[in-house]
C-alpha cells in the first residue's frame, strides 16, 4: 500500500527528517503528505518547509476548544488524503475524533522498551533518567499503535540499545535517538510492504 503519511511533531523533527529522507530514497513506498505541529517555532516546522511539505500550526492557541482542534486536525488530514498518522515527538494527546477515524493507523515512537518506562509523564529526559537510575543494562525505542491511553497500543517494533557504565541520561538519549532514526523508516517500509499488518 502506498502510504500517505501525516506527521505530527512538536520538537526538533529529526525523526520526521529520517522519514522524509527514506521516502525520498524510495525505501518507503509512500510520501509525507503533510506535517502538523502544535509549536510554530519547532525545528520540525523549518525542516518541513525546507522539504517543501505543507505544514500547519494547529494548537490550543488557535483552536481553544478541544473539539475544535480535533476537528481542524481531521480536516487537514482528510484534505491531504492521509492514510497513516506518524507521531514523531508530538507532545499533545490526540482528540477522540482523530483517534477513532484513524484507528490502528496512528503510530508513535517512545524512547524506551515499552511496556517499561511508559505512561503519563514519561517522556523525554525523564524516561532516560528513570532507566539510568534503575540500573538496567539495556534500553531502546518502541514503535506502537496509539489508542486513547498513553503508550498503551500494540507494539509494532523495537530496537535495543546497550547501556554502558559511563552512560548518563544525555548520552543514552543520543544513542536511542540515533536508533529511532533507523527504526521509524524500517517500520514504515515493512508496513508499506504488508510485512507488518496494522
Ligand atoms: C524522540 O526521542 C522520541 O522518542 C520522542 O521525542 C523525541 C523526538 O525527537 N517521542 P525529534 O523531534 O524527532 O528530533
Amino acid at each position: 500500500m502506498k502510504l500517505r503519511i501525516g506527521i505530527l511533531a512538536s520538537h526538533g523533527g529529526s525523526n520526521m527528517q529520517a522519514i522524509i529522507d527514506a521516502c525520498g530514497n524510495n525505501k518507503i513506498n509512500g510520501e509525507v503528505s503533510v506535517v502538523i505541529s502544535n509549536n510554530s517555532s519547532a525545528g520540525a516546522v523549518k525542516k518541513a518547509e525546507n522539504a517543501r511539505i505543507q505544514v500547519y500550526h494547529l494548537s490550543s492557541r488557535n483552536y481553544p476548544g478541544s473539539d475544535e482542534l480535533d476537528e481542524a486536525m481531521l480536516l487537514v488530514l482528510k484534505k491531504h488524503k492521509v492514510n497513516i498518522i506518524v507521531l514523531a515527538g508530538y507532545m499533545k494527546k490526540l482528540g477522540p475524533m482523530v483517534i477513532s477515524k484513524f484507528q490502528n493507523r496512528i503510530l508513535n515512537i517512545h524512547p524506551a522498551l515499552l511496556p517499561k518506562y511508559g505512561g503519563r509523564g514519561m517522556y523525554g529526559d525523564k524516561v532516560h533518567k528513570a532507566v539510568i537510575e534503575s540500573g538496567d543494562k539495556e534500553s531502546g525505542a518502541t514503535i506502537h499503535l496509539v489508542n486513547d491511553k498513553y503508550d498503551d497500543g500494540r507494539i509494532l517494533s523495537q530496537v535495543i540499545v546497550q547501556i554502558s557504565d559511563d552512560d548518563n541520561p544525555e548520552t543514552l538519549a543520543a544513542k536511542v535517538l540515533a536508533q529511532e532514526h533507523r527504526l521509524y523508516p524500517i517500520t514504515l517500509e515493512k508496513i508499506s510492504k504488508g510485512e507488518i499488518k496494522l
